[in-house]
């Protein structure tokens, strides 16, 4: 059964694979993110990705403290300032550019980063 969260939610079945296209680079507004759930049998992996100006950087939807997702209002990852990840639980915040938590329960730990690239347009896992 599809688990309802977001319309920035796309779910792709199947894991993560090289090359996946993830997304379009001009469907992520400047600080725009999007989730993604990749299910492969009974397996689901939640990722996100978030537009920081020119770049984009992607994680695990998963926060180091009790591995709970991330996104505090579905598909919305950054804090009320628009500076960094905010976990949605128990407030925890990390910087966009490594996942480094500098704030909460789990400082000090990073989210799990994804690999991907952007070609072009579109956003692939690399
Ligand atoms: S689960 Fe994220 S701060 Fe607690």
């Amino acid at each position: 059964m599809k688990r309802p969260r977001a319309e920035s939610l796309d779910e792709v079945p199947g894991g993560p694979s090289f090359g996946s296209v993830l997304c379009r680079l001009s469907e992520l507004p400047p600080r725009g993110s999007k989730a993604f759930q990749f299910r492969d049998g009974r397996l689901r992996y939640d990722i996100f990705v978030q537009r920081w100006d020119d770049k984009v950087y992607a994680y695990r939807d998963v926060c180091p403290h009790l591995s709970l997702p991330l996104d505090w209002r579905r598909g919305h990852f950054l804090d009320v300032d628009g500076q960094n990840i905010q976990c949605g639980h128990h407030g925890a915040r990390f910087r966009v550019e490594d996942g480094l938590c500098i704030e909460g329960p789990c400082k000090g730990e990073y989210l799990t980063p994804v690999r991907i690239a952007v070609r072009g347009d579109e956003v692939q896992v690399a």
